[in-house]
């Protein structure tokens, strides 16, 4: 794809801002109900969450270093990445798609699905060499992880919640 036009994306940021608010408005009506989804999971799916979690914050941080490079050919390659990883994507058993589904709430799922969704537009933002937009959505990035830490993770990030 090609890079947007100004218009397109001054429509997209909005739209996004929108589906923010409404992401902590809905996060704060389910917030009694949200619970750790690690103690849930088969020890197989944890290790699966945590090796996917570990290789994408350290694709994380190189892009951090060559987004301040201007090098936006690896920072494609990065949040490419961080997008194939995709742990609901990978290759579980049917059984293992059955164990995830059991343990964590569907919104885990969109949350899941929703960061991945940012990494691709920030690797198609690298593609087309538009280093404001890679800005604004590694920036999304960031917040998507912390979001779902601070809903999903809390054992792991107490900090998140104090
Ligand atoms: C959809 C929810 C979700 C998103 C999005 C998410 N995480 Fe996580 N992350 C978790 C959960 C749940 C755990 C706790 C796993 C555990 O303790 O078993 C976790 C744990 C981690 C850990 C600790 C892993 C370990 O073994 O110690 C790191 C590091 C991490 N996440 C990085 C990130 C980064 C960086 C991002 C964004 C670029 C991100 N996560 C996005 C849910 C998420």
């Amino acid at each position: 794809m090609t890079g947007l036009t100004k218009k397109t994306w001054s429509t997209r940021a909005a739209s996004s801002a929108l589906a923010a608010v409404f992401a902590i408005t809905s996060g704060w009506a389910a917030a009694q109900d949200v619970n750790p989804v690690s103690p849930d999971l088969t020890p197989k799916l944890r290790e699966l969450l945590r090796k996917e979690m570990l290789s994408i914050e350290d694709a994380s941080h190189q892009i951090i270093s060559y987004l301040i490079a201007g090098d936006d050919a690896r920072v494609a390659e990065l949040a490419q990445k961080i997008h194939d990883s995709f742990i609901l994507q990978q290759s579980m058993t049917p059984e293992d798609k059955q164990d995830l589904m059991a343990a964590v709430p569907e919104d885990f799922v969109s949350r899941d699905r929703a960061f991945h969704e940012i990494s691709a537009t920030l690797a198609e933002a690298a593609r087309d060499g538009d280093r404001a937009r890679q800005h604004v959505e590694f920036s999304r990035m960031i917040e998507a992880c912390t979001a779902c830490h601070a809903l999903y993770a809390t054992d792991r990030y107490p900090k998140l919640v104090e």
